[in-house]
């Protein structure tokens, strides 16, 4: 009955009640993912469409004609960024992305400069950009909050499309997005990403990226995750449950020494101690989790260095010059990515293909 927009046939109440699984559904219309909240949303077949769509928007952009193209996909729709917490990348990207589709944006990044100084709910707030915009993409310190506003849209007269870009320690859907892209770009004369290993290296109790990432890889066949941290800061259970049931391998080993000759891939991390209660993780030892120029020379020589930024002291910087470094690709990846990932919510993805065989012809 409310095919088109699912959300309206639950309270909030009983949403909360859904397994994770089940609650991607409430999120899809048309057969394919509306908002963009979570990474459990996404299967392999849409991971692919996305990467592929990616590299199309990637080869048109590089002409004039191309880019005029693209940039009358979207000419009709605007944007909305909400950012409530620090970003540089995640929303440069999302702005750069905007650009390239031919959106215009609109922005509120310190919320003591909106109205809610005056005490206006967030909700309320939300609900005024979308009286304006046609879509928001928004970060919030409080893990299911783009889902809830997502709830809060549905069931009004705008139901206009949400985009999670980092929710409290929770979820980095559109990160993890483009760290698949970067994994399969670099993968892609060995096979792709299946039966790769991947090292998570830092705070993987709070770091979002790999919480979102972790759960994209189990889609893939015969990939290994190694899980390098603390124990203060080690991965949480409810991810080794979601890699558990899809029958994932893992291990999960405070040695970082003796992993990085093991995989194909390092994803480093920086310790997230804004979440700190009492600056626990100062009390921490995490000098082991850096990456060296030194441990270079035992990384396989195919392997890859990934990083969500921004970094600290995990990588030492004169890692960027050796070819394995892939953490400012990653940077240009995530336009890309996010480009592709507007298009598809706004089910624009097909003029694009058309227009790319035209090219390729
Ligand atoms: C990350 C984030 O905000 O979760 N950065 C990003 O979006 N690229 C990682 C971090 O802040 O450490």
């Amino acid at each position: 009955m409310y095919q088109d927009n699912p959300l309206k046939s639950i309270s909030w109440a009983d949403y909360q009640k859904l397994p994770v699984t089940d609650r991607a559904t409430y999120f899809c219309r048309n057969g394919h993912p509306y908002h963009a909240l979570f990474a459990q949303q996404y299967d392999r077949p849409a991971m692919e469409r996305f990467c592929d769509l990616a590299t199309r928007v990637r080869k048109i952009a590089k002409t004039r004609g191309g880019m005029r193209f693209l940039q009358d996909l979207l000419a009709e729709k605007r944007a909305m960024l909400y950012f409530s917490q620090p970003s540089t990348r995640t929303f440069l990207s999302f702005s750069a992305a905007c650009q390239i589709v031919g959106m215009q944006t609109g922005e509120v990044r310190d919320t003591a400069t909106s109205s809610e100084i005056k005490g206006e709910t967030q909700e309320d707030s939300v609900r005024t950009f979308s009286s304006y915009f046609d879509l928001l993409i928004m970060r919030h310190p409080v893990g299911g909050f783009a889902e809830r506003i997502a709830w809060l849209l549905s069931n009004t007269e705008r139901p206009v499309p949400v985009i999670n870009a980092g929710s409290g320690k929770d979820q980095h859907p559109s990160q993890a997005l483009l760290d698949i892209y970067t994994l399969q770009r670099s993968f892609e004369q060995r096979g792709g990403i299946d039966g790769k290993s991947i090292a998570f290296v830092g705070d993987l109790a709070r770091g979002r990226t790999v919480r979102s990432l972790a759960c994209l890889l189990r889609h893939y066949d015969g990939v290994k995750a190694y899980f390098v941290a603390p124990d203060a800061l080690q991965i949480g259970a409810d991810i080794l449950q979601v890699l558990d049931e899809a029958n994932m391998d893992y291990e999960v080993t405070d040695d970082f020494a003796s992993v990085i000759p093991e995989v194909d891939a390092i994803y480093m991390t920086r310790i997230q101690d804004e979440w700190d209660q009492a600056q626990e993780s100062s009390s921490v030892d995490t000098s082991h989790y850096h990456f060296t120029v030194a441990d270079l020379d035992r990384l396989k020589d195919d392997a890859i260095i990934m990083h969500p930024l921004p970094r600290r002291a995990e990588i030492e910087p004169d890692v960027d010059r050796d070819p394995r470094a892939m953490y400012w690709r990653q940077v240009r990846n995530g336009m890309w990515i996010r480009a592709a990932l507007i298009l598809n919510i706004f089910e624009r993805d097909g003029e694009v293909d058309r227009y790319y065989q035209d090219l390729m012809r």
